[in-house]
């Protein structure tokens, strides 16, 4: 069983599970066990981790916790304390199919669909035991900083341990990252890596294929204050379609440059890179520009360029499986600007790690602007509010600001010293906050501390 140091719990966490068990042990006389799984604020490396590019976030101190019961049957339970979000029971089968999207149920059938999968690839026959599950959230939702993630690799803990099922760390990021796809969004793996494999007072220097994360100490003196624009990010709504059409002019982009270089295995830009690590981000924009059209009209004429199939391109690039169906078939595809904001943000990435490790925060901010007017400009994921944002922080004295998570909408990041932070926090309440009518927005906005990632423990008898 993944059994994490009880000392990743704060006092607060393991009170939240204790209650939460007191509601448990009325349906049920099984063991409990508590999950906890943080949410992530990403400090650079924004859309690089579906190309299988470098990210550095950092798991935050709002986390979801799940208690969970063993079940005789093969049923899955759940409630959730947020009324919000009402009671969803489902069976345990191979093929679990989804309820209606935007359903927040469907997070708890992609984490039990994901193990389903774990455990038969593993070699287990026996099917996997049902479980009473209940759930407080308090990673704030769709606001990018991955209350989903978090759902999710906390369910996928307290189901793995239910069912005895051994999960290293890595194993269980990739796996809670492989079990979101299923509703729908073909993310890449920070999210969950981040949650997984938090560490306090540290970013992660994440990278993929295969995954691997180093802690990197943030400085004192760095203070992340978050801000939520209240634009709704939900992943199952517009943000999907748009989302996925970012993964899917990457991925082409990576295919047109793998073709005019002669190479047929490369499937995302990350491949185009491994070519030749030693290119800079730069040479590689060279590349591009002298190999691949600004635009490509779509799928079809991308299968023609590529003197590929078109069923053969959308199979590969959308694979199969419960809510694939629901992701939109995007029409023109935007490459050279998409691909150009992927390269560049891999080179911000190296650069934002050498400064972290030096302490040397004005670059970290000035990192950060630059990746913010990339994500506005060339990769078109901002928003006019979070740009609003962006510039309150910067101009109450913020090292650097950038909108964190996938964008259309969630939250920003802004880094300040200390001596900053009550300024940049009133820029904000004063010049954005106020003006969309928010007059306390004390619940929206603060102060965010890097913490450690998800971990189960066992609740005895007298916890509760
Ligand atoms: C979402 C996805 C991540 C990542 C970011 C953008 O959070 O879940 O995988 O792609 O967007 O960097």
């Amino acid at each position: 069983m993944n059994l994490g140091p009880d000392g990743t719990w704060t006092p607060e966490e393991m009170k939240r599970a204790q209650a939460l068990a007191a509601v448990l042990r009325e349906r049920s006389s099984a063991p409990l066990l508590a999950a906890r799984a943080p949410g992530r604020v990403n400090l650079i490396g924004e859309h690089t981790d579906y190309s299988n590019l470098p990210v550095l976030p950092a798991a935050i101190d709002r986390s979801t916790v799940v208690v969970a019961a063993r079940r005789r049957d093969g049923v899955v339970s759940a409630t959730n304390i947020n009324s919000w979000f009402t009671a969803r029971a489902f069976e345990l089968r191979n093929q679990i199919a989804p309820f209606e999207a935007g359903d927040w149920g469907n997070y708890i059938k992609a984490a039990a669909q994901g193990l389903v999968t774990y455990s038969r690839a593993l070699g287990r026959r026996t099917n996997l035991k049902g479980i009473d599950l209940i759930v407080d959230g308090q990673v704030p939702v769709a606001a990018g900083l991955s209350s989903s993630a978090a759902l999710t690799v906390a369910l996928t803990l307290a189901m793995a341990a239910v069912n005895e099922i051994e999960t290293q760390q890595l194993e269980l990021a990739q796996l809670a990252a492989r079990s979101e796809r299923y509703v729908g969004t073909m993310a890449g793996g920070m999210d969950q890596a981040a949650s997984v494999l938090g560490r306090r007072d540290h970013a992660l220097f994440i990278e993929f294929d295969p995954l691997r994360a180093l802690p990197v100490r943030i400085a004192t003196d760095a203070v992340l204050v978050v801000a939520d624009s209240l634009e709704r990010a939900d992943k199952s709504g517009k943000l999907r379609a748009e989302y996925n059409r970012r993964v899917v002019e990457c991925a082409v982009a990576a295919r047109l440059i793998g073709k005019a270089l002669g190479f047929s295995n490369i499937r995302v830009l990350g491949d185009v890179v491994r070519l030749n690590p030693a290119r800079s981000s730069d040479e590689w924009i060279a590349v591009l520009d002298d190999c691949v059209n600004t635009t490509v009209d779509g799928l079809e004429e991308a299968a023609r360029l590529l003197e590929v199939s078109p069923s053969g391109l959308r199979a590969d690039l959308f694979g199969s499986g419960a809510n694939r169906d629901a992701i939109e078939h995007p029409a023109r595809l935007k490459i050279r600007e998409r691909a150009r904001h992927v390269f560049r943000e891999m080179a911000r990435v190296h650069c934002a790690i050498a400064a972290l490790r030096r302490g040397d925060l004005e670059t970290i901010g000035e990192l950060m602007n630059e990746s913010h007017l990339s994500l506005a400009l060339d990769f078109e994921v901002s928003t006019e509010r979070l740009n609003r944002m962006v510039a309150c922080a910067r101009s109450a004295g913020g090292l650097g600001a950038r909108l964190t998570g996938a964008g259309f909408g969630g939250s920003i990041l802004a880094l300040c010293r200390p001596s900053k932070v009550a300024e940049v926090i009133e820029a904000l309440d004063k010049g954005f906050y106020a003006r969309i009518g928010v007059f306390d927005p004390r619940a929206v906005r603060g102060v965010f501390r890097a913490s450690s990632g998800a971990s189960v423990i066992e609740l005895s008898e007298g916890s509760a």
